[in-house]
Parts: structure tokens; C-alpha cells; sequence
């Protein structure tokens, strides 16, 4: 269960979520149609020293089990890949990755020089994070700056603190990220996004159609994943169901324009067809979107 202002490290409660996310990116980078390569992913699963996660590399064949799961993070991440590349290249010079785990963005992807890259998310998370990129010698390939602050809390003055410019158009993301924040959080982080946005900002963000029984979906998924190697990852327990107002609502009446995409639109864009999704967890990808978003002049 969650409590207000709760912690973990990247073996506890939200932080094996990222723990999970790498070991899926990590089984992604070693498939032959790859659609992202995070060499840091398998080194983040080993030095975390959790034996399920580890399993999950050294022998795929358990994938079997949970088929779709690396696959899905393969669009996923590549979503979020070209969302930022695409705003760098426009111009846009600094990015913000909120909740940002154990991604690598900032190591791995071709930023213009001089592209500022945030990362947030709790301070264990972020100096495990740190121990497992300095053993590894990574070289960041921006400007990284990580900000150790609680996404419940106040983010904006710990990140303006860590230097950002608010007048400065920025690309923001919030890829798995949403439903572990209570809803009243989840909508102070879109209208603090839109205070914070220069004309020009764009944000991407993961988020579920507020129409489904998001509490019923994961408890389904929590139960067919129990005797997994995901079953520490338990969603049932993890995310927030309370009332929130839809992003892509809340941001078009600050007036930003958007556009969403389901997994499937991802998968056909990439041209990697979907592999078939059990039951109990296709109901969760049917009602996750992709939202794109722009601040116009
Ligand atoms: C499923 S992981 C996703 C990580 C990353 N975005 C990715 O896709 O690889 C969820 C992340 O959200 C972070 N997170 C959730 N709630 C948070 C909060 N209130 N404050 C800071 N970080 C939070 C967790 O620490 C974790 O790293």
C-alpha cells in the first residue's frame, strides 16, 4: 500500500518498477529488430543484486511467460527516444525527464551540444543510478543534471535550484510515471509544467483513459503475474485509482495542442507487429495512450 510521502530504493516498492523497466530494456537491446540499444540496462539489473530481475537477463526464455512485456517497453522507449530528439533538433535546449529511473537518455541519444537533460525522481533511486553510470565510466552525451526531489513535493523549486530556465522552451516526459502519483499530484504536475513552459515546450506523457477501472485491471494483472518473475512488481498495490483529470484535457484548456497514439499505432509506425497480449493485460495496453503535446506562441 502507498502512504503520503513514502520512499524506496530501487529494489522497494515504486523503484522496482524501474528496476523492471531496465531488465526489460535490457532483453529489448539483445533482440535482432532492436528499436533502442541502452547498453546500461543489463549493469543496472546486475548491481541491484535482486534475484528475480537477474533471472530475467541471464535467461530469457522466461519472457515466455510474460511475451509482450519487452516488447512493449521497445516501442515505448523508442516513443519517447524520438519525442526528444525531435524537440532537441528543433531547438528546444533543455529537456526535463520526470520520474526517470534508471533511463539513459542522456548517455545514449545524440543530443544537439550543450542540451541541458533533468532527470527527477527520489534520491536512492537517482544514487544507485549514479554509483552503477560512475563504475561503468559512462560519459554523458548532454549537460546532465540529476535533481533528487519527490514528485509530490516541490519539484519546480528543486528544479529551477538545479538551474532550469523557465524561459527557455523545454521537452518534458512522463513515461511510466503517472498512475504512481496520487491524482490531485498527477494534475499539479501539468499545470506546474504549463507554468514552467515557454511558448515552444512540448510534453510527452504515458497516460490511461480516466473511462476504465484502472483498480480492477491491475489487481487482474498483479494476479497473473504473481508466480512471475514480475511478481514483486505489484502494480494492484503500487498505483494510485483516485479521481484525476485527463492530461490531454487539462492541457488542451490551457491551450496546447495535442495528439495521442495507442501501442498498437506505436507498433505499426515502427513496423514491428505486436506480439499477442493475454488477456488480463491486454485490458491495461488497451487503455494506455502516447500524448504528444505543444505550447503555441
Ligand atoms: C516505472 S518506473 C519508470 C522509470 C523511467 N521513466 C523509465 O521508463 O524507465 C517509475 C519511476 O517513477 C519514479 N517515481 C514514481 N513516483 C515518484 C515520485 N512521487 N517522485 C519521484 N519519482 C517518482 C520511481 O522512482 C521510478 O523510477
Amino acid at each position: 500500500m502507498r502512504t503520503e510521502g513514502d520512499t524506496w530504493d530501487i529494489v522497494s516498492s515504486v523503484g522496482m518498477t524501474a528496476l523492471g523497466v531496465a531488465a526489460a530494456r535490457a532483453i529489448e537491446t539483445k533482440r535482432p529488430d532492436a528499436l533502442v540499444h541502452d547498453e546500461y540496462a543489463a549493469p543496472f539489473v546486475v548491481a541491484s543484486g535482486d534475484s528475480d530481475m537477474k533471472r530475467l537477463i541471464t535467461d530469457p526464455t522466461l519472457w515466455t511467460q510474460i511475451p509482450f512485456t519487452s516488447g512493449f517497453i521497445g516501442y515505448r522507449s523508442k516513443f519517447f527516444d524520438d519525442f526528444f530528439l525531435s524537440a532537441a533538433t528543433a531547438g528546444v535546449p533543455q529537456a526535463v525527464i520526470l520520474a526517470a529511473g534508471l533511463d539513459v537518455r542522456a548517455y545514449r541519444l545524440d543530443w544537439p551540444k550543450g542540451e541541458v537533460v533533468y532527470e527527477i525522481d527520489q534520491p536512492k533511486v537517482l544514487e544507485f543510478k549514479r554509483q552503477v553510470l560512475t563504475e561503468s565510466g559512462a560519459a554523458s552525451r548532454s549537460d546532465r543534471r540529476a535533481v533528487a526531489v519527490d514528485l509530490r513535493d516541490d519539484w519546480p523549486a528543486a528544479l529551477v535550484e538545479a538551474g532550469f530556465d523557465p524561459t527557455s522552451p523545454t521537452a518534458w516526459s512522463a513515461e511510466g510515471l503517472l498512475p504512481y502519483l496520487p491524482g490531485a499530484a498527477q494534475d499539479a504536475l501539468f499545470t506546474r509544467i504549463d507554468q514552467l513552459s515557454a511558448p515552444g515546450s512540448t510534453v510527452a506523457a504515458e497516460t490511461i483513459d480516466s473511462s476504465v477501472d484502472i483498480g480492477r485491471i491491475t489487481e487482474q494483472e498483479s494476479q497473473y503475474l504473481k508466480d512471475t518473475p514480475f511478481g514483486k512488481v505489484d502494480l494492484a498495490s503500487l498505483f494510485y485509482t483516485d479521481e484525476r483529470t485527463d492530461p490531454d484535457e487539462l492541457l488542451t484548456a490551457l491551450g496546447w495542442t495535442t495528439s495521442s497514439l495507442y501501442i498498437q499505432e506505436l507498433a505499426e509506425r515502427y513496423n514491428r507487429p505486436l506480439a499477442p497480449v493475454p488477456e488480463p493485460l491486454a485490458q491495461m495496453f488497451d487503455c494506455t495512450r502516447y500524448l504528444t503535446a505543444f505550447k503555441p506562441s
